[in-house]
């Protein structure tokens, strides 16, 4: 048997050795100061609706900005909805500036259909973080202010004064978000003239660019007519005016549909509109009062309308053929958003050389060795609709390219590489918007 007291340096060895077993055991300890680890720990704020609470990853991102030595301002246009504005300033503050925008909610998680806990942010060994808002949008969020901090460390000064907004309620429509935040005199005042705004995952090679957002309708239509026995036989009656309504709706959605299916057009390019409720019966306490037919019946709609349609068209349509009044119809749209500028254009951002942003952004995604997909318009909305309503041009850009779409989906990640490439890429960029100087008089 060998002794260790008379193996001194043995007995160090085995100490030594069995060190390092228990720490290649252990779980690996993340360094807390990386890109990677600031995203993780902003996606761990958990910000979703109902009830967003925006207190701590408004202080979060303020010390953030503060330690990179930029100027933070909190606007409070609604009590616990703050928008928190990040300023760079540029060395020639007579040039319009640029706004760069990221909202702080996301919609909600159902953590019984997650692999991971949805605000835990977990890398998994293949680098993947899961989070409820890793795509949308807390990963831009992070890329712009990570962009700015490689871009000091190269002692890189920007011509044009770059903001960053962080803004509450985009995903319940933005009203008490980024529809106050331009009407302000504080936005005024910061004299925007491009806007970058959040995008969309993208499943190839290919980067994403969306130059307009649909507008979205609720659109509610309500039936009256003869009530009756359940038994008889007659015209009029609140369910049929209805469901004749509904004939006429859901053959305007094929013909719309089949112009998809053609290739004629892509989904965002149509309008689109989808049942999305049905209210009618008389209740009974077993469920409906089965011999009796009603007197009033209602359907809802979801409708989206791109840029490219005539909303008086379409309320012509609604008002003639979809909720007749002659067959006792009425309805009710609630319009989520405008649909036409300050001067009554479409709300779309030029994509050709008449927008000199235009080029500018596109030699940019050249620059950092990525390819940009043909400009699109998003199928939903963002909040870029309401900076376009002030006719400042605004793009829609979430660098993530070779990733499943999954906004909203259970099990939202992404890789850690393409969050890591997304930086890079904001730093080209920041760098060829900001030293852009001829667009001063747009
Ligand atoms: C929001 O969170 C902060 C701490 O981060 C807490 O002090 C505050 O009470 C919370 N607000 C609400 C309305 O829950
Ligand atoms: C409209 O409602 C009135 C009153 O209930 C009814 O007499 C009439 O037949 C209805 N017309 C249609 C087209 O439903
Ligand atoms: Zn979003």
């Amino acid at each position: 048997m060998i002794n260790a007291r008379h193996f001194p340096l043995l007995s160090f060895a085995l100490l030594l050795l069995s060190l390092r077993l228990s720490l290649a055991t252990s779980p690996p300890q993340q360094d807390p100061e990386t890109p990677v680890a600031r995203f993780q720990k902003y996606l761990r704020f958990n910000t979703a609706h109902p009830n967003p609470n925006y207190t701590a990853p408004v202080s979060f991102l303020t010390s953030l900005a503060t330690s990179l030595g930029l100027k933070t301002q909190t606007l409070e246009f609604i009590p616990n909805k703050p928008t928190l504005l990040i300023t760079w300033q540029g060395s020639n503050p007579s040039l319009h500036s640029l706004l760069f925008n990221s909202h702080l909610d996301s919609v909600p998680a159902e953590p019984s259909k997650w692999t991971h806990p949805p605000f835990s942010a977990t890398l998994t060994p293949e680098g993947k973080i899961f989070a409820r808002g890793a795509q949308d949008d807390k990963c831009i969020a992070i890329q712009y202010l990570e962009a700015i901090r490689n871009l000091k460390a190269r002692n890189f000064v920007p011509t044009r004064t770059l903001h960053i907004s962080f803004v509450p309620d985009e995903e319940i429509g933005g009203i008490d978000g980024s529809d106050k935040f331009v009407k302000s005199k504080e936005f005024k005042d910061l004299d925007v003239g491009f806007v970058l705004d959040e995008g969309q995952a993208s499943v190839n090679d290919e980067f994403r660019v969306f130059y307009a957002d649909r507008s979205p309708w609720n659109l509610i239509i309500k039936a009256k007519g003869v009530p009756g026995h359940g038994s008889r036989m007659y015209d009029n009656g609140a369910m049929e005016n209805l469901m004749d309504s509904i004939e006429v709706i859901n053959r305007f959605r094929d013909s719309q549909f089949d112009i998809v299916k053609a290739g004629k057009a892509s989904n965002s390019e149509v309008i689109s509109v989808n049942p999305v409720f049905l209210k009618a019966g008389i209740p009974s306490p077993t469920g409906f009062v089965m011999n009796m037919q009603p007197s009033e019946a209602e359907a809802g709609f979801d409708l989206r309308l791109p840029p490219t349609a005539d909303p008086d068209l379409v309320k012509k349509r609604i008002a003639e053929e979809w909720a007749p009044a002659v067959r006792n119809m009425t309805y009710e749209i609630i319009e989520k958003g405008p649909l036409r500028d300050y001067m009554g254009r479409p709300l779309m951002t030029a994509t050709d050389d008449s927008n000199p942003w235009w080029s500018v952004f596109k030699q940019a995604i050249a620059a950092a060795g990525g390819k940009l997909a043909k400009p699109e318009i998003l199928s939903s909305t963002t909040d870029a609709r309401f900076m376009r309503q002030l006719g400042i041009p605004a793009f829609g850009f979430s660098p993530m390219t070779n990733t499943p779409i999954l906004l909203h989906d259970h099990n939202e990640f992404l890789k850690d590489t393409i969050f890591l490439k997304g930086i890079e890429v904001y730093e080209h960029i920041i760098h060829a918007l900001s030293s852009f100087e001829e667009a001063n008089s747009i």
